[in-house]
């Protein structure tokens, strides 16, 4: 038996025990394959002297990994790896260098990520081709975007959403991260630093967006439903703006009522607010009609629908749109002459083609097919479970998986080391106590993956940890 060799680094400053690091670490070892059934780890008093920890650490980093399965004591001999037929046992010739990241296989289930399927698409090439054959292209793309995009959006919207809009609303962004810069950008032509209301739980790409770019943020409470008119009419400060997700509230899924769409409207009119419409990913609806967009109801407020190409394309585009209306969207397309567009002008000729040749609207139909199944795939599998509550499930590219034990945290943590990588409920919220769950992207995991994911998510849930 040869001693292995264990090169664990430690943060101290890390939210993590100790404990928890070293016993992840050798997680990750035993997994890649770094060590093997032929290895006896080192004498826990001398690994402990080694890394300047107390004993006791190391003893129960070594129990907690016995305890899973990873490690068997062998008496006098110390202890050593457990032969277990899931564990990937790599020749040692083929070994990687130590890491502390995630096994590289791991089954990513970040939400957001879409199905990596258009790419590989005839009509997706095809639309490149004839970008790229344009003649005459060497001036900078128009600051509004380019008029066949504009057009092309107005179409996607009147088919997709019913939405009936005139391409000169539309404004081609960067996608929503610059539409956010770009809204900021016209309030701050009003205001030094303008107040903008968000959900919470929210979008934290949001929030650190506009804070970047100067605005103050304050959080509204809300559950999956969204907000309610009654939470608004109790505000002392009244903002500049509001940032909301009424098709698909995100993260948790559910959807604002029209009374209360209604509502958001009156109050928006009444005090001069600035409604911004998140409409993410509401092509995905799985089982309900998607509600009419705020920006379609009447009213005199001003409301901005932000839309996106990351979800029903692909976020490696960084492509969306704006659609308009009122004094605020003329302020808009002010600033952005102003501050002219961040979004390649071949790139929105591409995406332009794709739509008028009706390859978005086919790949929006086999995408939907695709998530509806590993929707399923997830009710399958966790929905019969009482002591977990599963939502988010309506629509989009995610649901969200809530539980009372253990601490999600421990769950990721977990998971990770099994290969799994699944974001804690906790990220999304701001300012108030977090619920204990998970959100679990299926758009860019196949069918398998997601199975073999959720079979270890399903382990960890509701099982005491060390
Ligand atoms: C709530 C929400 N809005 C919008 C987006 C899209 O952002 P972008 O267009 O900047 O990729 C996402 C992506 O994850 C999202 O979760």
């Amino acid at each position: 038996m040869r001693e292995a060799e264990l090169p664990i680094e430690l943060d101290r400053n890390s939210p993590n025990s100790l404990t928890a690091q070293v016993a992840s670490q050798l997680r990750v070892a035993i997994l890649n394959g770094v060590l093997q059934p032929e290895h006896t780890l080192p004498a826990t008093r001398r690994l402990a002297a080694e890394l300047g920890i107390s004993r006791g650490v190391v003893v129960r980093a070594f129990e907690q990994l016995s305890g899973e399965g990873f490690l068997v004591s062998n008496g006098a001999g110390g202890t050593k790896l457990a032969v277990r037929p899931d564990i990937n046992n790599r020749p040692l010739d083929d070994r990687k260098p130590f890491s502390a990241a995630p096994p590289v296989d791991v089954i990513d289930l970040t939400p957001g990520r879409p199905s990596g399927s258009p790419f590989q698409d005839r009509q997706w090439r095809s639309a490149w081709k004839l970008a790229v054959t344009e003649q005459g292209k060497v001036q900078l793309p128009p600051a509004l975007g380019t008029t066949a995009l504009r057009e092309a959006v107005a179409d996607h919207l009147a088919l997709s959403r019913g939405l009936a809009v005139d391409a000169e609303d539309v404004i081609i962004t960067g996608g929503t991260s610059d539409a956010l810069q770009l809204v900021v950008a016209m309030l701050r032509n009003q205001t030094a630093q303008p107040r903008i209301l968000v959900e919470d739980p929210g979008y934290p790409t949001a929030r650190r967006v506009m804070t970047a770019a100067g605005a103050r943020l304050a959080t509204v409470p809300v559950d999956e439903n969204g907000l309610k008119t009654t939470q608004l009419a109790a505000l002392t400060e009244i903002p500049d703006a509001i940032l909301v997700t009424p098709s698909h509230q995100y993260p948790l899924g559910g959807r604002m009522a029209v009374q209360e769409r209604l509502g958001l409207l009156n109050w928006a009119d009444q005090h001069g607010v600035l409604v911004l419409e998140d409409d993410y990913d509401s092509e995905f609806r799985h089982s309900r009609m998607p509600l009419p967009a705020v920006a379609s109801l009447p009213s005199g407020a001003d409301v901005v629908l932000l839309g996106t190409f990351s979800k029903n394309l692909s976020p490696w585009l960084r492509c969306g749109y704006l659609v308009v209306r009122g004094d605020a969207g003329q302020r808009l397309k002010a600033t952005r002459e102003a501050l002219d567009t961040p979004v390649a002008g071949l790139l929105q000729s591409a995406i332009a083609h794709y739509i008028q040749e009706g390859g978005l609207s086919r790949h929006i139909t086999r995408a939907r097919r695709e998530y509806a199944h590993r929707r399923s795939l997830l009710i399958n599998r966790l929905g019969s479970r009482s002591d977990l509550k599963l939502s988010a499930l309506d629509g989009g590219l995610h649901a969200v998986v809530r539980f009372n034990h253990p601490e999600a945290t421990d769950v990721a943590a977990k998971a990770l080391a099994l290969g799994v990588l699944a974001i804690p409920l906790a990220g999304y919220y701001a300012d108030r106590p977090p619920e204990n769950g998970l959100v679990v992207g299926y758009g860019a995991v196949t069918d398998l993956q997601l199975a073999k994911a959720l079979t270890i998510l399903s382990g960890l849930i509701g099982v005491t940890m060390p």
